[in-house]
């Protein structure tokens, strides 16, 4: 049986730490939060850098908050950005989200009133390269 995730609980702890996001260079706030496979919340929010391309994105923080307290698989995601448009994750993430999610994993984008759209990561990362493309 698959539980619906709780995508309010996700938005919720996506908006704190979007208010806590370091970005002086693109002024662009973004959290990301995510229900791990232990039932935890993991969230993060995007890193600027002064030499822009060390800069880390709000998904990679979530996903190095879950990984350093024993969780390994995404369950659900949520992306929560500015503006007028979706703020989708960028390739690299959509990658670091591949290796921890299945498919069919949910990924919510969301604006500050809330989410706007669901997508699988099988329709962000089609065909995707991942840990079973290992396997020989
Ligand atoms: N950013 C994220 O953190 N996640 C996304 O999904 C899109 C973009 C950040 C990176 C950079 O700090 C700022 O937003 C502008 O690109």
């Amino acid at each position: 049986m698959t539980i619906a995730p709780d995508f309010d609980a996700l938005f919720a702890a996506a908006s704190r730490v979007q208010a806590l996001a370091y970005a002086p260079y693109s002024r662009f706030k973004v959290g990301a939060a995510l229900l791990a496979d232990d039932g935890a919340v993991y969230s993060g929010c995007n890193v600027e850098n002064a030499a822009y391309p060390v800069g880390s994105c709000a998904e990679a923080g979530a996903i190095s908050a879950m990984v350093a307290a024993g969780g390994r698989s995404i369950r659900a995601l949520l992306v929560l950005g500015e503006g007028e448009a979706l703020v989708t994750p960028c390739g690299a993430c959509r990658q670091r989200i591949r290796e921890f999610a299945q498919p069919q994993t949910p990924i919510a984008i969301a604006g500050p009133e809330g989410v706007r759209q669901r997508f699988s990561l099988e329709a962000l990362l089609p065909a995707s390269f991942g840990p079973d493309n290992l396997r020989r």
